[in-house]
């Protein structure tokens, strides 16, 4: 038997899993580390807290898994996208990396659109320019850290400066690079003349490539210290996002799927690079070779309940940990309990801004309606309700730009739970199915891993051959009409609460 490996990092872990070719889990390793947020709506990461974590995990699944170290075949790396690695002339780290979900760079943000133009910005990266890319993070340090940009020599995405201490090379995918707001998104490389306008240096970009193709070799360092074998290849791998759909086996066009993970994201397969004028929705290349998709993104979702869990659910905690469950599962039943509308409560899950549709780094998070019936539990339902109308949101405009979504899947810690799984198929009107792995990402890194390593010929092959279905959640219509006036409502609020952000975040 051949096996793989897929390595995922993770906005609050690294996750890595070794499966064999038939993609069953042999072994899992979890390291969680912390986010850092100096300021409100800042998010900071240590680059080297995703290496150790990636080689604590890896050498956790190569000792506990007993497999042979000369059939693990290749490695695949997913990981959280757009937060910004800057390297000096000797490869160090020079400040912690800006993620995903920060929020400082609105200035930088208007800075690109007037250096470029709004609409050419759209025309060349598929999308506008947003606060939680990359380029907008590179232009804030170069204006407020000029003696550290002065320094910096390689600029790369998360996943990628794990890729560059296990193989010395500096590559990127053209997934995970998609979400730069440097590649032309079209032609899968990247924009001189976006590179050109923001002045940012070719050279200190990496190598893109495709997803599943060879990015490098395993050195004898990461040997010494996982005891997986020097010259093991490395897939280029993929966003975070990209790697699920592999992993889900959305691969082909009508397929879509939905991961509540720290963030939620409507994900949908397409062979053409379809753009919304609005920039609603993102437009990134996929892990298939020369193909697409298009994903909303609710910025806070798992995060939102994450938030409730850690501030409020202190007596959940205790109690799950007495009966040895995951607090999770206790949040669920007790939201479980609570009727559809959580009994007038409304939650937009704004915590981090919110990206699809608002595309708003001001707005932040708000319970409506708070009464005195209300318990935690109508709080723990209203957070999982408020989170599956932003994902409702996505799917709108998805459906909206012609693209089918009805084929969907779900994904991530959060399609774990029942409830939740019901709420999205209840709320999109359509069957929301599952997958038997629960790996995504780090599966989909391991079919790539397997195709670069010739254990599949190509990613659909690799699909077919490593994921499986299993349930199917089907909407129960009683339900979608006891949603739909709350989904309504829940849509006024934003407009109704637009300025008053802006205020607040003035104030
Ligand atoms: C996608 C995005 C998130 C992160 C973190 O655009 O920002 O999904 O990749 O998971």
């Amino acid at each position: 038997m051949r096996y793989l490996i897929g390595v995922d990092i993770g906005t609050s872990g690294t996750k890595t899993v070794l499966f064999d070719e038939q993609g069953n889990t042999v072994a899992s390793a979890t390291v969680e580390y912390p986010m850092y947020q100096p300021q409100n709506g800042w998010a900071e990461q240590d680059a080297d807290d995703w290496w150790r974590a990636s080689v604590s995990t890896l050498k956790q699944v190569v000792e506990e898994s007993g497999v042979a170290p000369s059939d693990i075949k290749g490695i695949g790396l997913s990981g959280q996208m757009h937060g910004l690695v800057m390297l000096d002339e000797e490869n160090k780290v020079l400040r912690r990396s800006i993620i995903w979900c920060d929020q400082r760079t609105a200035k930088q943000c208007e800075e690109i659109n007037r250096i470029v133009g709004e609409d050419k910005v759209i025309e060349i990266t598929a999308n506008p320019v947003l606060t939680g890319f990359t380029a907008p993070k590179i232009l804030w340090v170069r204006e407020n850290e000029p003696e550290i940009y002065e320094k910096c020599r390689h600029m790369l995405l998360p996943k990628d400066y794990v890729r560059f201490k296990m193989t010395g090379e500096f590559v990127t995918d053209v997934s995970d690079a998609s979400g730069m707001s440097l590649l032309n998104v079209a032609k899968r490389d990247w924009s001189d003349e976006m590179l050109d306008a923001l002045g940012i240096k070719k050279e200190m970009m990496a190598r893109v490539m495709e997803s599943s193709h060879v990015s490098g070799y395993t050195t004898k360092e990461l040997e010494e210290l996982t005891g997986i074998p020097c010259g093991t290849p490395v897939a280029a791998g993929a966003g975070d996002n990209a790697a699920a759909a592999v992993g889900t086996g959305v691969v082909e066009n009508s397929k879509a799927f939905t991961t509540i993970g720290t963030s939620g994201v409507v994900f949908a397969h397409t062979d053409k690079p379809v753009i919304d004028k609005k920039g609603r929705v993102h437009t990134f290349c996929c892990a298939v070779d020369g193909c697409w998709h298009v994903m909303g993104v609710t910025q806070g979702a798992g995060l939102s309940l994450k938030w409730l869990r850690d501030n409020f659910c202190y007596e959940e905690k205790a109690q799950a940990q007495e009966l040895d469950i995951d607090v999770y599962q206790l949040m669920d039943s007790k939201a479980a309990q609570i009727p559809i509308g959580s009994q007038k409560l409304l939650f937009l899950p704004y915590l981090m801004g919110e990206r699809t549709p608002h595309l708003d780094p001001d707005c932040r998070g708000v319970f409506f309606g708070i009464s005195a019936v209300h318990t935690k539990a109508n709080f723990i339902r209203s957070v999982m309700e408020g989170v599956s109308y932003s994902l409702r949101d996505c799917v709108e405009i998805i459906r909206e730009m012609g693209i089918q979504t009805d084929n969907m899947y779900a994904c991530g810690g959060g399609a774990v739970s029942p409830l939740w799984r019901q709420m999205l198929a209840d709320l999109f009107g359509c069957n929301v199915k599952t997958v038997s792995s629960k790996e995504g990402p780090a599966l989909g890194a391991a079919i790539l891993a397997g195709v670069c390593s010739g254990v599949y010929k190509n990613v659909v092959e690799g699909c077919k051959i490593a994921v499986k279905d299993n349930k199917t959640q089907t909407p129960i219509e009683e339900n979608s009409c006891q949603y739909e006036p709350y989904y309504q409502l829940y849509r006024k609020l934003y407009p109704a609460l637009k300025d008053n952000f802006k205020a607040l975040a003035e104030m």
